[in-house]
């Protein structure tokens, strides 16, 4: 983990060398410059900003040496106008900076933000702990490079009006946030191979040993006797035992709980209505709202809020095996709905059936959200910037969407009007799994959840285009998986515990 220190600029005793300093650079006059430069590299840098040379558009970035003076470097953050500034410009600009001290190994700096007030310093926190992350566990070492130098220090100057206690605590949860963001990251890459129904769940029950939760799995024997057959309808393709994790997080004395339940579908063929095989290979990231879940109550299991939480997240491989179920086919949810299982490639949306009724009927949850990786419709609508949201509740998407304004994950709202209900009768079932082809996708998946949360405020979170495949995120790198809602769903934990909306 990073050091993170945040000190008002008078506590700052400068080291003899001091590695890289970080100024914030907006497109205005400069007024002042940090104290901590020296007179001659100040003019320099005025000069070269009034040139032109040096930009303040934002996510421009500039790494200066400056070797006649005891600090080594100066790095510019373009922030562009001040008007339009907000936390995401903050990160994209500080996920450039970081990636500029990687190539030029750099492991410490001090951010000099003592010039600005309300400033969003968190922001470069997260993008130094997302930017630095890259799945290369399956990859032998090159030995004719030299190891990498990662930033392991940073700390941060602010004014001295400022609430340094409370800079302090935001930048703690956004590196433990972060962090779990990245351990949710590495969990979705993992090879399918390795990363089974019965690996995840290990992982799980690990996790939440490390962090004094309480963790069941609940097998298919178990699943059986439930009435899970929607999981295990798809679960029959495969040689790999589905399973469905529960984990819970409990504060004494807290009244509300909320329950989150993500997709984990360890690999997705589309079972007998097989994927073609082109991209057929990314379907190893189809548990990442198991993932996004799972990495959320890590970093809740850190931070403590007085509320509690259950996650869920149904474990199943979508193989199509001798035995695997039938387009055709007739299941039973645990809530005793029928469903004619018309494509076995829309799966999601059965494993995540019997979770939600589940979660709904067991726990009683104040409300209820759900992640998955569940069309690709949604790639479709909104790319790879954004997860789609069905809910049926106002107050908790709005909630949500105060949650995602901080992470700086975005999500946008798709309609549940009636008129998509009739497009997923089941002919000769309650429901079909599927409505007519190339009509509103991803609203017909959440208006097919829809069915199984009950009177329960609920808001899904279609991830199948945020979960991976961004590009020039710069915190993010564009070959690996995003971690999304990670984030969002700890500060929306975080918000509710605080103030419950
Ligand atoms: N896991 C896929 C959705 C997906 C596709 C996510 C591409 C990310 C990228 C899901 O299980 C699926 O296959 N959905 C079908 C639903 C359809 C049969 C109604 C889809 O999107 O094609
Ligand atoms: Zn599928
Ligand atoms: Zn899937």
């Amino acid at each position: 983990m990073i050091d993170v220190r945040v000190l008002h600029k008078t506590q700052f005793v400068s080291p003899e060398e001091l590695p890289c300093l970080v100024l914030p650079l907006f497109d205005e006059p400069l007024s002042a410059f940090s104290s901590l430069i020296e007179r001659a590299d100040a003019s320099t840098l005025e000069r070269l900003c009034e040139r032109d040379v040096i930009s303040s558009k934002a996510q421009e970035v500039y790494l200066l040496p400056t070797p006649l003076s005891r600090l080594r470097n100066v790095l510019l953050l373009g922030l562009g106008n001040r008007e339009k500034f907000n936390a995401e410009i903050l990160r994209r600009a500080a996920g450039k900076a970081c990636a500029l001290l990687e190539k030029n190994r750099i492991g410490a700096v001090v951010f000099d933000a003592s010039l600005e007030s309300n400033f969003p310093l968190h922001a470069f926190v997260e993008a130094a702990v997302l930017g630095q992350y890259s799945y290369d566990r399956y990859k032998s070492q090159d030995q004719s490079q030299p190891p990498k130098v990662a930033l392991r220090e940073i700390t941060i100057l602010c004014d001295v009006s400022a609430d340094v206690a409370g800079l302090r605590r935001r930048c703690e949860q956004v590196l433990i946030a972060c962090d779990s963001a990245n351990w949710a990251r590495d969990l979705a890459s993992m090879p399918p191979n390795d990363l089974t129904p019965t690996r995840l769940a290990e992982l799980a029950k690990e996790m939440a040993k490390q962090g004094h939760l309480s963790c069941e799995i609940i097998d298919e024997d178990h699943m059986a006797k439930l009435g899970m057959n929607a999981i295990l309808g798809v679960a029959r393709g495969s040689e790999q035992r589905a399973n469905l994790m529960v984990l819970r997080y409990e504060s004494p004395g807290a009244k509300r709980t909320l329950a989150v339940v993500g997709k984990g579908v360890t690999f997705d063929t589309g079972g007998i209505s097989i994927k073609p095989s082109e991209s057929m290979h990314e379907m190893k990231y189809d548990m990442s709202g198991a993932a996004a879940v799972l990495g959320a109550m890590r970093a809740i299991a850190a931070l403590k809020p007085a509320i509690n939480i259950i996650a869920l997240a149904p474990a199943v491989e979508n193989m199509p095996g001798a035995n695997a179920q039938r387009p055709g086919d007739i299941v039973k949810a645990y809530n005793g709905k029928t469903i004619e299982v018309l494509n076995t490639d829309a799966e999601g949306r059965l494993v995540l059936a019997d979770a939600l009724a589940y979660a709904v009927d067991k726990f009683k949850p104040d409300c209820i959200v759900d992640l998955a990786t569940l069309t690709g419709a949604c790639v479709t609508a909104l790319g790879h910037y954004a997860a789609g949201v069905t809910a049926t509740d106002d107050a908790l998407y709005e909630a949500l969407c105060r949650a995602s304004d901080v992470s700086g994950e975005r999500i946008w709202r798709l309609p549940l009007w009636e008129d998509y209900d009739k497009l997923i009768e089941g002919t000769h079932a309650d429901l079909a799994n599927i409505g007519p082809r190339g009509e509103a996708g991803s609203i017909i998946g959440g208006c097919f959840l829809k069915h199984f949360v009950g009177d329960t405020p609920w808001a899904h979170l279609d991830i199948a285009g945020a979960a991976w495949g961004g590009k020039n995120i710069s915190y993010l790198r564009d070959k690996d998986a995003s971690g999304f809602g990670v984030r969002l769903l700890t500060q929306w934990i975080l918000d509710q515990a605080e103030a419950p909306v």
